[in-house]
């Protein structure tokens, strides 16, 4: 009813055209459709599903990594979902989603869950209630944030990193997910680890960067958000695309190669790329025809 009452003022013939293609995207949304590969040994899969049932499908303890970046429930237009629910029923569907996620996931494995700022504490609080261990909130610090008329720019995002147990898998070893230290980049100090150290807890991505913002006591993740003009945007129609380093350093650090890695929503497919680059397995699912399309497409395309 709600959903009408903007159109208003439409001539009726026009109401009822919108009416069916409504009840057509709903039966979209109801379809399910599959596409597995493999790269280099590495089997993925996609799946054109809600991923509550795509998960429900899954054993227990089978992923080892999850990458979760949900609708924040802030309006934006995706596809299909439609981003702007009353917040108690935007809150309930985040608590079945990561109950699923926290039944497929390994004793020893992670999730790292993006979140925007307005529903941050609560889902914290959901996800340590279903079990989860938090390791870390991550802040996920990028430029090119939306300029606002009133008010700050938006500049950060919440990534919760949690773990089933403490047996979890990270890679502290991994080179390329290491950065330099404030001792070699700052003091030039030849005490300093050659091999660089662990990311802080909010993160920078590039060495220019850590090298602009590393003060003494600084800790800090800077990467752009993937703004509509560059040239890693995949896709001008799919919005919100994650940067291909913080996947990397996720992926290298929480998982191993061989080990499967499930993103509950698709999107750009942004989350399997780099996993089976990185040789991981891939597994993921997006209610959205356009993006589980658009991913095959360029799971198909790696070598
Ligand atoms: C923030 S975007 C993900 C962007 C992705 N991380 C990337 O880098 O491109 C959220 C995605 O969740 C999808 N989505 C919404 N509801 C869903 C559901 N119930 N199951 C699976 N995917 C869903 C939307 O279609 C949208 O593509």
């Amino acid at each position: 009813m709600s959903e009408r009452a903007g159109f208003g003022f439409v001539e009726e013939t026009a109401m009822c055209k919108v009416s069916a293609l409504l009840r057509e995207r709903e039966a979209v949304m109801e379809e399910s459709r599959s596409w597995s590969g493999e790269v280099k040994g590495r089997p993925w899969k996609v799946t054109q599903a809600d991923c509550v049932e795509t998960a429900k499908g899954f054993d227990a303890a089978s992923v080892d990594l999850v990458i979760a970046d949900p609708p924040y429930n802030l309006g934006i237009a995706y596809d299909l979902y439609k981003d702007k629910l009353p917040p108690a029923e935007y809150l309930g569907w985040c608590e079945t989603w990561l109950s699923q996620l926290y039944r497929v996931l390994s004793d020893s494995g992670s999730l790292f869950l993006y979140m925007g700022e307005e529903y941050a504490s609560e889902v914290d609080v959901m996800a340590k209630r279903l079990g989860f261990i938090k390791r870390s909130r991550i802040v996920w610090f990028f430029t090119f944030g939306q300029n606002q008329r009133k008010g700050f720019t938006p500049s950060h995002v919440a990534i919760f990193y949690y773990v089933k147990s403490k047996h979890f898998t990270f890679n502290v070893d991994d080179p390329e997910a290491r950065v330099p230290s404030a001792r070699q980049l700052v003091y030039n100090d030849k005490r300093g680890n050659a091999a660089g150290k662990l990311p802080d807890n909010v993160w920078l991505l590039t060495k220019a960067a850590y090298e602009e913002a590393l003060g003494p006591d600084a800790d800090i993740w800077l990467h752009s958000r993937v703004a509509g003009t560059f040239k890693e945007r995949l896709s001008k129609s799919l919005p919100c695309q994650l940067p291909a380093a913080m996947l990397q350093r996720i992926v290298r650090l929480a998982s191993s190669p061989g080990q499967v890695v499930f993103d509950p929503f698709c999107g750009t497919g942004s989350t399997a790329v780099q996993a089976l680059k990185l040789g991981r397995s891939a597994v993921t699912c997006d209610v959205s025809p356009l993006c589980t399309e658009y991913t095959v497409q360029q799971l198909r395309g790696l070598k």
